[in-house]
């Protein structure tokens, strides 16, 4: 099939190579000229494990082109797909779809023969009738159907994700638009995976799931600071719940919060919609609270390690919101940064995959190191921020050999079993009472 995709972020770019990789011929679209110039060169404009030569196959075998004109990538499309941002507002949370309905304006020049059009964009419930009402009318003699195809792509794993969804929510109202999505789908749709639901249902299955997810691991967070209180030890605490199949063992990890370009946006939106409907989504509301106090919390452990925070070399491991990605975007490790730097901190950081995006923001407020030993050497505290795994790995000795100090604040838990307070650190981890 023929596929124009809308955006060229970190949903669109690997849909866009998957569906191409499946054997569609697929158009990606974005109106940023350079970032289409960089990838026609077969060059991913964001780290995704694997993404890069899931590009560069497609572009050589023909199946995947990329273009700043929306005509070009849509013309002759049997499935538009919109992936483009919908930013949330400052202060209200409100989800701005102006690129939403900016796409959907243009498109609409270039509609004509039966076309389907699927929002996978993060969009607030009826958006969908409003992307159809703003086709209806600058494409009157137009045949289109406009469903929702929300995305659960994770950063860091898109790829894999793409590959392996373990569900392909489909919010539909029309036979011909549930069968061309089939096809679409094919060599993805295991037994069960595909779940064709009405559009607002669609719209909220997005919502609801991560505002969820956001909410568990704000659950698990609070489970922390009571089990220092308590003297538990909460990854045991996480390992003894997650054997109840009803909860789950996953997203049961405490940190410094959850961040992202989706679970503060997403929450935010939900929690708005809920009060625009007069529906107080309480418990909602309360994680958002909750995690946006958390990242203060988190630097205050920080400089309390570092007592005199002047004369203190503190060592940053981990810019990133997460593991496996390079996006710095709302990462509760780069909030932790600025609130160290509001305290006068001296800082070398160091992220395996996340540093050129974090210069853009800390600018020459901190020490760049090339590798994690480089950003502990002479340093007073160290403070773990994101779950890398070659963190995890690092030869300790080597560490004890680089620091000055000997104080690891561990946010991320990497080091909790290791028993590093026996090797001559004073380690301090999240949901446990270390000595
Ligand atoms: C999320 C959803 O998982 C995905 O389905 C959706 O499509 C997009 O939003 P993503 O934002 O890429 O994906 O990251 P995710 O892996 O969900 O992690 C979000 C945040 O939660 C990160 O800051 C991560 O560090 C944090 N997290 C995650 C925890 O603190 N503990 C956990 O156990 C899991």
């Amino acid at each position: 099939m023929k596929i124009g995709i809308i955006g060229t972020g970190y949903v669109g770019l690997p849909t866009g190579a998957g569906l191409a990789d499946l054997g569609h011929e697929v158009v990606c679209i974005d109106k940023d000229e350079n970032k289409i110039n960089i990838l026609q060169q077969g060059k991913s404009t964001i780290y995704e494990k694997g993404l890069d030569e899931l590009l560069s196959r497609n572009i050589k075998n023909g199946r995947l082109k990329f273009t700043s004109k929306m005509q070009e990538g849509v013309e002759d499309a049997q499935v538009v797909i919109i992936a483009v941002g919908t930013p949330p507002d400052p202060v209200s949370g409100e989800a701005d779809l102006s690129y939403i309905y900016a796409a959907a304006q243009e498109l609409a020049l270039y509609l004509r023969d039966y076309t389907l059009v699927a929002t996978k964009s993060t969009v607030p419930v009826g958006t969908g009738d409003k992307i159809e009402q703003i086709l209806r009318e600058n494409a009157k003699n137009a045949d289109f159907d406009v469903i929702s195809l929300p995305e659960f792509l994770r950063e860091g794993f898109a790829v894999d994700d793409f590959f392996h969804p373990d569900r392909i929510v489909v919010g539909c109202e029309s036979e011909r638009a549930e069968s061309l999505i089939r096809e679409l789908y094919a060599p993805l749709a295991e037994k069960g995976n595909m779940l064709f639901v009405n559009r607002r249902s669609a719209e909220v299955i997005k919502y609801a799931s991560n505002a969820f997810l956001a909410m568990k691991i704000h659950y698990i967070n609070e489970m922390a600071d009571f089990c220092e209180a308590a003297g538990a030890d909460v990854a045991q605490v996480a390992k003894g719940m997650g054997l109840d199949k009803r909860i789950g063992d996953k997203f049961l990890n405490a940190g410094p919060g959850y961040g992202g370009s989706c679970f503060p946006k997403d929450t935010k939106a939900m929690a708005y919609m809920g009060r625009q409907s007069g529906v107080n989504l309480s418990l909602i509301e309360a994680a958002i609270r909750g995690n946006d106090l958390r990242q203060a919390k988190m630097a205050n452990r920080i400089l309390s390690a570092a007592c005199d925070v002047k004369n203190c070399k503190i060592a940053i491991w981990g810019l990133a919101f997460k593991n496996g990605t390079d996006d710095v975007r709302v990462s509760p490790a780069m909030e932790i940064v600025q609130q160290l730097l509001r305290n006068g901190a001296d800082l070398t950081v160091y992220d395996p995959k996340a540093m050129d995006n974090a210069k853009k923001i800390l600018q020459d407020k901190v020490k760049y190191a090339a590798s994690a030993i480089e950003a502990a050497q002479g340093a007073d505290v160290l403070a773990i921020l994101t779950e890398w795994s070659e963190f995890a790995l690092i030869d300790v000795n080597a560490l004890k050999k680089a620091m000055r100090g000997r104080k690891i604040v561990d946010l991320r838990n990497l080091f909790a079993t290791c028993a590093l307070d026996k090797k001559g650190f004073a380690y301090e981890c999240i949901g446990k009472t270390t000595n």
